[in-house]
């Protein structure tokens, strides 16, 4: 079957969302969603959104876009970041014309608190930035977008799981997806395009991502000759559950939770003695890392899965069940404690893809290092890489980037496809999926998806994690490599067409095993330490040789690497202490 719009957005988590809003006021606008829009992944974002609206405390934008780039270990480009701290005032409060349920200071404005690497005058001490509706804010941008999406008649293609994108030459011209429900493959045509697919945590074995976050955008761009950029820099969240990797909102420690190891200190004053547990999630994920391999985890072996503890027992019942309701829920269910009463057994969880599809201030897909860009194809939220968050990004920026760069995007497609036309169809353009599809299905005998997974997913966790080695990471890449080599021989179980969930994970797995490959190759070219990307054999940040972004171009099975320069048009990198 095939459609045919004005803009085709594929994902509806919020920087989807924000972009068909805006895009629907010309456009006739359609979003593709592997998933409800209301499951997206936007909704595990707990903590709030970070702004400079100085309700409670004095604040500007500058400050914020200063804490921005130096907690990306100055790799954000400057341009974008003062972009996005200007914008997130306009767009917070754009949200709260919406609708959206905000909680409240006592004098009835938006309430904010303190979210780490967030600070006044320069960092000076914490500062309250983080805009917040409970531990549910990336919930409520959800629900208040999409309301507002159906007003303005926005078509939504809810569970269908995307496949390929078309172009003709550097013009995109539609995707094809299948739909889930049938197992029918459909063509959408298009002017514009825009990929907010969000991330790819699922490639670690201990995440906060949600099943879905396969990085279906950027694998399938990178197959077509689209670079990614900075897929070295992976954030580790300091606090996921213990063995589960969910999200324990850095909220606990904006409100006054702190850590403690087995000796019962408050370790981070040796890591950030200003800062401390309010560090950016580099420093802080690192030291608990360290903590560890020196013995003092909770159980004290050393070993990479031990913990540490994150204490909020002193805010008290009122504060934790007024702020963090989510979060206590979660501690009840999962681990059968009330945090209310003990401390919560944490340890770093694969969180956020600082890297991901090249875009300009506009959401428009670079396709170099030199300003070429796709016609009518564009990327906003967690798959893209606008360049903001440099190699570390800070909590709360993840939902300020998708509704700034999301609405950025979507306004450019508003008056885009005012002048522009639909590319050509090719007489096959369904045809190479098609293949994929009936390979994984003829009922030969072949390994199943899930086995490369596993080992993936061990391979990620242990060799391209917190901390990273040469030696590690050329072996990551080898048997990254031939896991490639073994899904030619792949076959699906169930060769069913209807909610065919087995296609949908080895399809999945693809994305995964694709862009696993990329971020291992990438980390193994950066020598020398940035933000999340911490090399014990290089140490040190070498701003002299590697103070620039990286390109990879996927081609078969070779990763070429280029780069492209930073922008450092506001302030020069100095040494980051906290
Ligand atoms: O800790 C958190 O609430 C996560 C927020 C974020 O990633 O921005």
């Amino acid at each position: 079957m095939t459609h045919e719009y004005d803009a085709v957005i594929v994902g509806g988590g919020g920087a989807g969302l924000y972009a068909a809003l805006e895009a629907s006021k010309t456009a006739k606008t359609a979003v593709l969603s592997k998933l409800y829009p209301m499951r997206s992944h936007t909704g595990a974002a707990q903590g709030g959104i970070g702004a400079a609206l100085g309700n409670v405390e004095e604040d500007n934008p500058e400050w914020h876009a200063f804490d921005t780039i130096k907690g990306g270990d100055y790799l954000s480009d400057q341009d974008a970041a003062l972009i996005l701290a200007e914008e997130a005032v306009h767009a917070v409060y754009d949200l709260e014309n919406r609708g959206l349920p905000f909680n409240r200071t006592p004098e009835g404005k938006i309430d904010q608190r303190r979210f780490g690497g967030h600070t006044r005058n320069f960092g000076e001490a914490p500062v309250r930035r983080s805009c917040f509706a409970a531990d549910r804010t990336g919930h409520m941008i959800l629900q208040t977008l999409y309301q507002q999406c159906i007003k303005n008649e926005v078509a939504f293609f809810d569970e269908f799981h995307l496949l390929d994108v078309l172009f003709e030459g550097k013009k995109c011209t539609g995707v094809i997806a299948v739909e889930l429900r049938s197992g029918e493959l459909h063509t959408f045509r298009s002017k514009a395009v825009l990929f907010a697919t969000g991330g790819f945590g699922r490639m670690f074995k201990i995440t906060s991502n949600a099943f879905a976050n396969t990085g279906d955008g950027p694998a399938v761009v990178a197959r077509r000759g689209v670079p990614l950029e900075d897929m070295e820099f992976y954030q580790i969240h300091p606090t996921g559950i213990k063995g589960l990797g969910i999200l324990i909102s850095e909220a606990v420690r904006g409100e006054g939770g702190y850590f403690r190891n087995r000796d019962n200190e408050r370790f981070m004053e040796r890591y950030a003695p200003t800062l401390l547990d309010l560090a950016p999630r580099d420093i802080v994920s690192r030291a608990i890392m360290t903590e560890i391999k020196n013995g003092r985890g909770m159980r004290g072996d050393r070993k990479n899965d031990d913990w540490v503890l994150l204490d909020a027992t002193h805010l008290g019942k009122e504060v934790i069940q007024a702020k963090l309701p989510d979060i206590t829920s979660f501690c009840r269910t999962y681990l059968g404690i009330d945090p209310i009463e003990k401390p919560i057994p944490v340890q770093p969880t694969a969180h956020y893809a600082m890297g991901g599809i090249p875009t300009d201030l506009h959401g428009r897909v670079r396709s170099d290092g030199e300003g070429g860009i796709y016609e009518g194809l564009y990327a906003a939220g967690e798959c893209a890489c606008v360049s903001v968050h440099g190699a570390n990004r800070l909590g709360t920026n993840s939902l300020v980037d998708l509704v700034v760069f999301g609405r950025r995007a979507g306004a450019h497609i508003a008056e885009f496809v005012k002048g522009a036309s639909l590319g050509a169809l090719r007489k096959d353009a369904d045809g190479p999926a098609r293949e994929e599809i009936a390979r994984l299905t003829d009922g030969k005998k072949g390994t199943h998806a899930g086995r490369l997974r596993d080992r993936m997913e061990d391979i990620m966790m242990n060799k391209v994690g917190v901390y990273r080695t040469g030696k590690e990471l050329t072996e990551a890449i080898a048997e990254l490599k031939s896991l490639r080599d073994e899904y030619r021989e792949v076959r699906v179980q169930d060769r069913s067409r209807a909610f065919n969930t087995d296609l949908l994970e080895t399809l999945e797995i693809k994305n995964l095993l694709d862009l696993s490959y990329v971020t291992a190759t990438a980390a193994g070219n950066r020598k020398e330490s940035r933000g999340a990307h911490a090399r014990d054999d290089y140490p040190e940040r070498d701003d002299a040789n590697w103070l620039k972004h990286s390109l990879s171009w996927l081609d078969g099975d070779k990763v070429k690497i280029g780069y492209k320069p930073v922008d450092l048009s506001r302030w020069q990198p100095k040494p980051r202490t906290y």
